[in-house]
């Protein structure tokens, strides 16, 4: 058994301090972030370059001693490994050709050897599998493929994910072939980052809450019950934190339902809720909105407190509920994992 904390939550203990990272922990609010960041140029060449990938990962380790580090690359490395066109404009976010038609789609001709492109980023976790301090668990990570077709169909991150929904609508077998595809892909790439070094994975599906209904089962809990079971045959025991972002009441029963040992809350959920109708199932991990770590003050440590103190009945791992943006002060998080280390 693993001593590590983290493992041990996942693993189902309820602990006395549950242990602690953050979505986007190496980030732009962080001043050693950015310098890397100009060092590599703009931010696909720092996903691309394994020995400046590594050292972003470690920046947030080293200055906060989190529980877990997670590897730095980007859910859009699959589109790019896929073949699709891929730049970030500065400021605004992902741009990516579109996928529109069956020709676009026949396009993506990179498809057959995903892993050469992805190399890089398994070097990432074998220098991070070396150079982590004993206590820090490394996760690896992909996005889900409804998430990551949102962005493959329109060329970009979209409010309400509405080109998506349309090609669904419009072209089932063009978005079918499409989610198949990403699922392949990130049952591959996953496997991979796991033989690199990975001891946990986790899935980001940022916009399953705007799958509806039979929607969300066909399009965020099928695809995570094949890849959690496709992962789990060949690497039984590497934990799985499942993320459907503002999944709502479809959070309940979803580790069950896809295999996956723990589910990541957004902030939208109630923890009071969250504790009785999810937690009731195993591990969850979350959930304290981000903007806390803008804002700081009295207001951000009660909510920790409350936070922590809601989910001490049974396996927990303290995280926010989205990624820490780039206007958060680096005090604030000090102060937020000493609350959670001292409210225990
Ligand atoms: O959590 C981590 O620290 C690990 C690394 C990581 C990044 N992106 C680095 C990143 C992870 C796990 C992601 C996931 C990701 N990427 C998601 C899912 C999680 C979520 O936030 O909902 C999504 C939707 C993306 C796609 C993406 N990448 C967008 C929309 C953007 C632009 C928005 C922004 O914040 O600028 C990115 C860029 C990105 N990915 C940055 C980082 C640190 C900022 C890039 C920079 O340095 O300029």
């Amino acid at each position: 058994m693993s001593e590590k904390l983290l493992m041990r939550a996942l693993g189902g203990e309820t602990l006395d301090v549950p242990p602690i990272w953050m979505m986007r922990q190496a980030g732009r609010y962080l001043p050693e972030y950015r310098a890397t960041r100009a060092e590599a140029g703009d931010f696909l060449s720092l996903c691309y370059n394994p020995d400046l990938a590594a050292e972003v990962t470690l920046q947030p380790i080293r200055r906060y001693g989190f529980d877990a580090a997670i590897l730095f690359a980007d859910i859009l490395l699959i589109p790019d490994a896929l073949g699709s066109d891929l730049w970030f404009v500065t400021g605004e976010g992902p741009r990516l050709s579109t996928i529109e038609t069956e020709d676009d789609f026949a396009a993506l001709k990179r498809g057959d050897d995903i892993h050469g492109h992805l190399a890089p980023v398994y070097e990432t976790l074998r220098i991070l599998s070396r150079e982590l301090p004993e206590e820090t668990t490394l996760i690896g990570f992909a996005g889900m493929p409804w998430t990551v077709a949102t962005y493959m169909i329109a060329g970009r991150g979209t409010p309400d994910q509405a080109p998506a929904h349309a090609l669904k609508a419009e072209n089932p077998t063009l978005f079918n072939a499409l989610m198949d595809r990403l699922t392949d892909a990130t049952i591959a790439y996953l496997s991979a980052q796991i033989e690199a070094g990975a001891e946990v994975v986790k899935l980001f599906d940022s916009w399953a809450g705007s799958l509806k209904g039979q929607d969300f089962d066909d399009y965020a809990l099928a695809p995570a019950k094949r890849i959690v079971s496709a992962l789990k045959a060949k690497h039984p025991d590497v934990p799985i934190i499942a993320f459907p972002r503002e999944g709502g009441d479809r959070y309940v029963g979803f580790a069950k339902a896809t295999g996956a040992d723990c589910v990541a809350l957004d902030n939208s959920v109630d923890a009071a809720w969250a504790a009785q109708h999810v937690q009731s199932d195993g591990c969850v991990q979350g959930n304290l909105a981000s903007s806390h770590m803008v804002t700081g003050g009295d207001d951000m440590v009660r909510e920790t407190r409350e936070i922590v103190e809601v989910f001490s009945k049974g396996p927990h791992i303290f995280n926010l509920g989205h990624g820490i943006t780039p206007d958060a002060d680096p005090e604030n998080v000090q102060l937020m994992i000493d609350t959670v280390r001292s409210t225990s």
